[in-house]
């Protein structure tokens, strides 16, 4: 159970999220509020000070936003928001471009109001300054969102929920715009891809259709055994349509590699694969993918659809598996 103190910054939060930085009910009237390091470092005093104080700071953003990761406990009433901040910064003139950070929030409270809220950009020098070890960050980001126990085989967050929805309407436009006019069919690859699937499919502007199949490549373990069976297949034949294939990840490329040539061989007037995400480093088979989300780093994945032994799916975010 989240304690009442985490409870109360995290309503805080999810408030910003939604773009409120007005909203102060939580703020006691003398509170202290302090950017603690960064080009526009300040210190406000009570809430009418801060309230300006925030104006002034968002008016020299554009679009800033509040991504949070993870909420620590820490003792006195104090909490500490692991989180990122994104947007565009313009500080004094200065056009800072497109800025994602990893930074950290203390929020020290007494009786239900925040009495100090120290931000700091940078979240290593928090963690030092706070004798907070860093590890294990994104350990609590899955409580923090509300969609699993904190769970140590949750490791490092390696793509954001907001990233994802940010990536995925690129695709729907850009594959909107190459079907324009043709008979479009979504193969979504059970089941890992039909998390990604419902959404990219309601990013497309053009009439579509789906259907799926179900490939087993893989039993619990995070290897590739190359053997690829067809559990489900289509409901109809593909024969003279366009198809996209959409898988979640491509790794060694095997099973697409046996699902390619499986399709190719129904006839389809043409055949593309959409991926969430690709490893290039641990591909085995060359192929031809058309859409890609994003290429990772080799390392097993989970969230968003993505599953460790069946679990793990439900992830908003996609994050390393800590094994051990
Ligand atoms: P491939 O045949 O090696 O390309 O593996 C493709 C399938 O393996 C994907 O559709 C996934 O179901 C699974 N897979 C590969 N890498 C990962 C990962 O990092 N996390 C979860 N599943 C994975
Ligand atoms: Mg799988």
């Amino acid at each position: 159970m989240a304690s009442a103190n985490v409870t109360l910054v995290r309503s805080i939060v999810e408030a910003w999220e939604r773009g409120e930085f007005g909203s102060v009910e939580w703020a006691d009237p003398e509170i202290d509020f302090v950017i603690a390091d960064g080009p526009a470092a300040a210190s406000w005093k009570g809430i009418a000070e801060m309230a300006g104080g925030w104006r002034d700071f968002l008016g020299s953003w554009e679009g800033f936003r509040v991504v949070p990761e993870a909420y620590r406990e820490l003792d006195g009433g104090r909490v500490l928001l692991l989180l990122g901040n994104t947007g565009r910064g313009k500080t004094s003139g200065l056009d800072l471009g497109e800025i994602r950070t990893k930074s950290a929030n203390l929020f020290e409270i007494r009786d239900g109001k925040v009495t100090r809220l120290v931000a700091y950009w940078d979240r290593d020098r928090a963690l030092d300054e706070l004798g907070v070890a860093g590890e294990s960050d994104s350990a609590s980001a899955a409580t923090s969102r509300g969609t699993a126990p904190a769970d140590s085989e949750i490791g490092e967050v390696l793509v954001e929920a907001d990233a994802l929805e940010a990536r995925v309407r690129e695709l729907g436009d850009q594959i909107s715009r190459d079907y324009e006019g043709r008979d479009l069919l979504l193969v979504g690859i059970l089941k890992g891809a039909v998390f990604f699937l419902s959404d990219l499919m309601r990013a497309l502007t053009v009439p579509c259709e789906v259907d799926f199949m179900a490939l087993a490549s893989y039993g619990s373990s995070t290897d590739s055994s190359g053997v690829v069976r067809i559990l489900k297949d289509l409901d109809a034949p593909i024969e003279g349509r366009d198809v996209v294939i959409v898988e979640d990840i491509v790794d060694s490329g095997l099973t697409l590699s046996y699902l390619l040539r499986t399709l190719e061989a129904r006839q389809p007037a043409s055949l593309e694969v959409c991926a969430l995400l690709t490893k290039p480093e641990r591909r085995k088979v060359e192929l031809p993918i058309r859409y890609v989300g994003f290429e990772i780093e080799n390392r097993f994945v989970i969230g968003y659809g993505l599953d460790h032994a069946q679990r793990f799916r439900n992830l908003p975010y996609v994050a390393v598996l800590n094994e051990g």
